[in-house]
C-alpha cells in the first residue's frame, strides 16, 4: 500500500477499516484534559472491553443467588467453567481444543512445563534461551538448571543477534542446534522477543530441534492474540501464554498452556493437583492421581472464575473478529506507523524490530535518554520503556486507530 504523511490519509484508512467498530468496545483511558490517552501499550496491559463487567456482574450475580451451588446452577457452572475457553484459545494458538487449558499464571506454567518437558541427563541436559529474553524467563529457567543440580554457566545457551545486528539469525540458531544438539535438552524462546519484538520462525525452529531429539517450547506472552499460530501443525511440544496483554483479560488474569496432543498418554513427570485429576471420580476422592488425558491434566487448582470470566469475555471479541483479519488490519496499521517513522529523520532514534514482528515495534533511543519518553507521555502516550534504551509501542488492531498512529509519530517528530 502507498501511504501517505498527512491526518485526512489516516482518518481515510479509519474510515475504510472494517474493525474500526471495535474501538467503541474498549475503554480507554482518559488525560486530565478530558481527551483520550493514545494508549500505544497493548503489548503489556491491554485495554478494557466494556463487556467485561457484563460478564463479571453475571458471575457476582449467580455467587449472590447460588452460593457453592453455582458450581452447577450459575448460568454458566463454575465447574466446568474453564473449558468455555478452550475453542477460542484453540483457534488464536492454532491447536487441537484438548491441547490448550487455562490455569494459573505464565511463570507457574513456565515451571509446569519443564517439570514435564525438561528431563536432563547427563549427556542431554543444555537449555537455549534467547540472550534477552524476559527475565523472569531466564530466572525460571536457570532455577530449573539449578535443581537439576546444573550451573547455568554451562548448561545454558544464550542466543544472541550477531555484532551490529538486532534479530537473531535462523541460521545461527541452526548451527548451535547442528553443532550442539547433542547436548541439547530444551529449546525455550519467547515466540515474539518481549524486547525487539522479533518473530521467531517456529516452524523451522521446532523441526530442527525434533531432528536432534530435542523438546521445543516457546513462551507466547508477546505471540498469542498478536500473531498468527499454528502450534498443532508446527508440532510444537508446549507453549505457556498469560491473557493481560493482547488478550485483553485484566492485570494478572489466568494464563494458559498447550501441550501438544503427542505428550498427552506418556508417562512424562509432572507436579500433580486435584483439578488435573480424570473428572469422572474427581469428587469420589481418590489417593491415586489419574490425570485426564489432555491438556487439562497439567491443571493444579480449581480456577479462579471471576478472572476466566474477564477472559471470556475478551475471546467472545476474538472469536467474533477472527485472528485473521485482526492480523491482516495489524499488519497494514503496524506498516503505516513504520513508514511515518521512516519518514521521522534523526539520528536520535533506531528501530530495532526487524521484519518478521507482530504488532509492536521497538525504538532504541540514543544513549538511552529517557527524556524523550517521559516528554511523549506528557503529550498524552502511553507506550513502555524498557532499560537500557527501548520505547516499546504497540499499535493493537483491535482498540487502536490510524488517527492513533499519526498522533504518536507527530508527537515523537516533534519532540524530536
Ligand atoms: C515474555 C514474558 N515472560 C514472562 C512474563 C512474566 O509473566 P507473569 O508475571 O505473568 O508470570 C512476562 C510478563 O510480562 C513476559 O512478557
Amino acid at each position: 500500500m502507498n501511504y501517505n504523511n498527512t491526518e485526512e490519509f489516516a482518518l481515510g484508512l479509519d474510515a475504510d477499516d472494517e474493525l474500526n467498530i471495535y474501538r467503541k468496545e474498549f475503554h480507554i483511558p482518559l488525560q486530565k484534559n478530558g481527551e483520550e490517552h493514545i494508549y500505544l501499550c497493548g503489548n503489556s496491559l491491554g485495554l478494557q472491553p466494556k463487556r467485561t463487567k457484563e460478564f463479571l456482574d453475571q458471575e457476582l450475580k449467580d455467587w449472590a443467588t447460588f452460593g457453592v451451588e453455582g458450581h452447577f446452577n450459575a448460568k454458566n457452572p463454575w465447574m466446568p467453567y474453564h473449558e468455555f475457553l478452550t475453542k477460542s484459545y484453540a483457534k488464536i494458538v492454532g491447536a487441537l481444543s484438548s491441547e490448550v487449558v487455562a490455569m494459573n499464571t505464565l511463570t507457574v506454567n513456565l515451571h509446569l512445563m519443564m517439570v514435564s518437558f525438561y528431563r536432563p541427563t547427563k549427556k542431554r541436559y543444555k537449555i537455549i534461551i534467547e540472550g534477552d529474553a524476559f527475565p523472569s524467563d531466564i530466572y525460571a529457567v536457570e532455577s530449573q538448571l539449578k535443581y537439576h543440580g546444573l550451573s547455568p554457566d554451562t548448561a545454558l545457551i544464550k542466543l544472541r543477534a550477531r555484532k551490529g545486528e538486532t534479530a537473531i539469525r535462523i541460521e545461527d540458531i541452526a548451527e548451535i542446534i547442528e553443532n550442539q544438539g547433542d547436548e541439547i535438552a530444551l529449546i525455550m524462546l519467547g515466540g515474539v522477543n518481549y524486547y525487539t519484538g522479533q518473530v521467531f520462525d517456529f516452524k523451522t525452529i521446532t523441526k530442527l530441534g525434533h531432528k536432534k531429539g530435542l523438546i521445543v517450547g516457546f513462551d507466547l506472552a508477546h505471540a498469542a492474540g498478536n500473531i498468527k499460530l499454528d502450534l498443532h501443525n508446527w508440532g510444537v511440544d508446549f507453549a505457556v501464554w498469560c491473557s493481560y496483554k493482547y488478550l485483553n483479560s485484566g492485570p494478572g488474569s489466568v494464563a494458559a498452556a498447550f501441550v501438544h496432543e503427542k505428550h498427552h498418554k506418556s508417562e512424562l513427570n509432572r507436579f500433580a493437583g486435584w483439578w488435573g485429576h480424570n473428572k469422572e471420580d474427581r469428587f469420589k476422592m481418590p489417593d491415586e492421581f489419574n490425570p485426564i488425558n489432555t491438556a487439562e491434566g497439567w491443571q493444579l487448582s480449581n480456577p479462579p472464575i471471576l478472572s476466566l470470566c474477564a477472559i471470556r469475555a475478551s475471546l467472545s471479541i476474538f472469536d467474533e473478529v477472527g485472528i485473521d483479519t485482526l492480523v491482516s488490519k495489524s499488519k497494514i496499521l503496524t506498516d503505516y506507523m513504520l513508514f511515518l517513522l521512516n519518514n521521522i529523520e534523526s539520528d536520535r532514534i533506531e528501530i530495532i524490530t526487524p521484519d518478521k514482528k507482530g504488532c509492536q515495534i521497538s525504538i532504541r533511543v540514543k544513549n538511552g535518554n529517557k527524556r524523550l519518553f517521559d516528554k511523549i507521555t506528557e503529550k498524552g502516550v502511553i507506550a513502555d520503556w524498557r532499560e537500557p534504551d527501548v520505547i516499546r509501542i504497540a499499535p493493537v488492531p483491535l482498540y487502536n486507530s490510524f488517527e492513533d498512529v499519526f498522533k504518536f509519530c507527530k508527537i515523537l517528530k516533534e519532540e524530536l
